[in-house]
């Protein structure tokens, strides 16, 4: 039998349920993808997640079959530092390493290695420091508070309020970080962010991402139930994204 470290007085949360992450659980930089975990919706402890687990999770808040089959089948190519020239079935983007699997061969990631470097996580995120400044994987709590105040109307974020704010934060970095790693592809990829964070969490056709959502999201990697939210019923395709992520980089452009 194996052996286990939960004990018969604490009961496994059940699936859906909340559980902040314990101190032994792999996260992301992604508050998206932590909240997956800190809800079982995908392991809580952040690791030996399949593709097909990661898929199920973003479709169930809402992304549709190609935009799930895209970002799910990029995360999980093997890692190669070479964007150039990598190895077949290995891509930049990739996040797994070679030889990764489960017990049943199938290809799996932990959650920490979404932020690994060379790939996909970038300088210049909404709450999250620089690499080479500090923690670029945990809420940084003054970015945090920088992004709660930023929104015209405080009671909700507007495509327009996160483009603004992350073409704020590109100035902030440009001054404190002389290393700054942040191109065009980079760009698309923190735009591609907002896009999705206002796609799945935002409300009528412009979808504005109430205040309250964004609180429960990034503040606690919380998905916002309680305040209301549900899993939209329309699912968000590529074209819808594409027009998201352009609306982002209108006003988030900074080159
Ligand atoms: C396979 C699925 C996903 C992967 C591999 C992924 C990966 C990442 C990575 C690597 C980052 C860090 C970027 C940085 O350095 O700032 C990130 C941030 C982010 N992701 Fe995800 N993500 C996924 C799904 C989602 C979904 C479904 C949403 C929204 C509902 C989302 C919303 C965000 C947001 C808003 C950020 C920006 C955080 C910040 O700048 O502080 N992601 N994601």
């Amino acid at each position: 039998m194996s052996s286990s470290s939960t004990s018969i007085t604490e009961p496994n949360p059940l699936q859906g349920e909340f559980q902040p992450a314990g101190p032994t659980d792999l996260r992301a930089p992604c508050p998206a993808l932590n909240s997956l975990a800190n809800h079982g919706l995908i392991a809580r402890s952040g690791r030996n997640i399949t593709a097909a687990e990661l898929t199920s999770a973003v479709r169930y808040l809402g992304l549709g079959s190609d935009v799930a089959y895209l970002l799910v089948g990029s995360a999980f190519k093997v890692h190669s530092d070479d964007h150039n020239n990598p190895p077949p079935g290995a891509r930049w983007s990739g996040l797994r390493d070679p030889k990764q699997f489960n017990a049943d061969g199938i290809p799996v990631l932990n959650l920490d290695q979404v932020g690994r470097p060379h790939a996909i996580e970038h300088d210049v995120s909404l709450t999250r420091q620089d690499r080479l400044l500090g923690d670029y994987m945990d809420l940084n709590p003054d970015l945090y508070e920088g992004l709660l105040s930023s929104p015209r109307d405080s009671s909700t974020f507007r495509v327009s309020d996160l483009g603004r704010f992350r073409k704020l934060r590109y100035d902030q970095q440009k001054q404190t970080n002389e290393n700054l790693d942040f191109d065009k592809k980079k760009h698309f990829i923190a735009c591609a962010e907002v896009a999705a964070i206002s796609t799945v969490f935002g409300q009528g056709l412009r979808r504005k991402v109430p205040r309250r959502y964004i609180e429960a999201v990034f503040g606690e990697e919380r998905l916002p139930y309680d305040e209301g939210w549900r899993p939209r019923s329309w699912k968000v395709f590529l074209p819808e994204v594409a027009v998201f992520v352009l609306g982002a980089s209108w006003y988030a452009w900074p080159f």
